[in-house]
């Protein structure tokens, strides 16, 4: 077991380079699965998750190289056996399979990942446009299994503009006869990402990142090269940790425009926030103003950012409310916080944060990715030491984390317990 150790009241200064982003090479790995031929990435980010993702493909039969910054994806011998389940639990994002799979084997099983902590994760929107394509599904025993004898195009409404859901609906899609629109679609940076690199394989799609996305089926698929975007809520992270801290920040590799509603934000709280074309440049104020803020499907405020915000609010000059309208269950770090001493009022999908003159360190533990980063942007300022655990979900995201802060200034280290 490990934890982190920091010690509060440094203001950060300095420079940070952004990762690929997370959310973007696992689907993509994922779309891999869809030709016969190699794939190249780069610019991959060093993540427990993208790990987890290469045994996955590997237990389907692809052959993952991952050297530095590097994967290579060959799934020419690849087939739709059963994933292990325990992997398909490790990994919620291993779902991202079934689309690929089905669009090239015409069938899949996997076991359910089931819920997390910060939701029930139902798949239901997944299923719904599989079976609009043709797919017949059985759901039992833990397992989801289809198969289809071919697929067709054709339209899909999404209740809701989920990303795990757009995304396998587009990878299923690549290879089905005729053409598929899919209607309030998620628009997320990391779907254009996807798209980009199914039409560089020879798929034909146009629309991502708008609410309607058209893929227009094609026959054969071939290997290509793609670079992984920047990850735009590792980026937000470490300018909340700036602007928590009072400190300065420059963060490369990263494209503002995805970060819209985080900079508007930060800027409300009192944050001085400069973009330029691939860095911003954020200063952070002596004190904090509270704000209201409620997560939304892009490009509204990221649920992903949601935990770290809290955390700024925790010590903001007056009441903050945030309504988290994605997951049902996203507020656990709320009673980290107020451990730290901060005032939180949770009720349902609302949060109601007072702030107060400072946060003590202590013992806390991380109970997802996202809490892990929002809890130690509050050990950067708490008085006192903050210890804090549930690592293995922290380096899920975040590559090199407490490195990248320890090169912002930060009295951050990791100890074996
Ligand atoms: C993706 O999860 C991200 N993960 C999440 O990031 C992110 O929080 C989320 O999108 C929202 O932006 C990856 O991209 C790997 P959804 P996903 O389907 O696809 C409901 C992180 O920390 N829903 O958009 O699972 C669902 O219950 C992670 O990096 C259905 O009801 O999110 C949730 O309430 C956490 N039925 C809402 O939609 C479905 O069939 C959003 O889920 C699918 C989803």
């Amino acid at each position: 077991m490990e934890r982190l150790v920091i010690v509060g009241g440094k203001k950060l200064a300095g420079e940070v380079t952004t990762s690929g982003a997370k959310n973007a090479i696992l689907p993509i790995m994922a779309a891999a699965l869809l030709t016969s031929r190699l794939c190249i990435f780069d610019n991959v980010p060093d993540l427990l998750d993208v790990k987890v993702m290469c045994r996955v493909l590997a237990g389907l039969g692809a052959e993952c190289r991952l050297q530095g910054r590097v994967l290579t994806v060959d799934a020419a011998h690849a087939e739709p056996v059963e994933i292990e389940p325990d992997l398909i639990r490790r990994l919620r994002a291993s779902n991202l399979v079934m689309g690929p799979l089905l669009g090239r084997f015409q069938r899949f099983k996997v076991a359910y990942p089931g819920g997390c902590e910060i939701g029930a994760r139902p798949m239901d929107l997944h299923l719904k446009g599989f079976r609009l394509l043709g797919a017949r599904i059985k759901e039992e025993y833990g397992f989801i299994e289809a198969e289809a004898e071919s697929l067709q195009g054709t339209d899909i409404h999404l209740d809701f503009p989920s990303v795990g859901a757009t995304e396998n609906i587009m990878m299923a899609a690549v290879l089905a006869e005729g053409i598929t629109h899919i209607y309030n679609a998620a628009r997320e940076p990391e779907i254009v990402d996807l798209q980009n690199f199914l039409n560089k394989i020879g798929a034909r799609i146009q629309g991502a990142g708008s609410d309607t996305i058209t893929i227009e089926g094609v026959k054969n698929l071939q290997g290509a090269e793609h670079s992984i975007i920047p990850d735009r809520i590792e980026a937000g992270t470490y300018l909340a940790a700036a602007a928590i801290t009072g400190g300065e920040i420059l963060v490369r590799n990263i494209n503002p425009y995805y970060l819209a509603s985080v900079l508007a934000k930060l800027r409300e709280m009192g944050a001085d926030v400069h973009p330029y074309s691939t860095e911003i440049f954020l200063r952070g104020p002596s004190r904090l103003r509270a704000v209201d803020c409620k997560t939304l499907p892009y490009p509204g405020f990221p649920t992903d950012m949601q935990p770290q915000i809290m955390a700024l609010m925790t010590l903001a000059e007056g009441t903050s409310i945030i309504c988290e309208s994605i997951f049902e269950r996203r507020f656990k770090h709320a009673s980290e916080f107020k451990r730290m001493g901060a005032d939180i009022k949770i009720e349902g999908c609302v949060a109601v944060v007072t702030g107060v003159n400072s946060l003590s360190g202590t013992c806390v533990e991380a109970s997802d990715l996202r809490a892990g980063a929002g809890l130690a942007l509050a050990g950067l300022v708490a008085e006192g030491t903050t210890y804090l655990e549930g690592l293995q979900h922290l380096d899920r995201g975040y590559e090199q984390f407490e490195a990248k802060l320890q090169g912002l200034g930060a009295r951050i280290w990791r100890e074996k317990i």
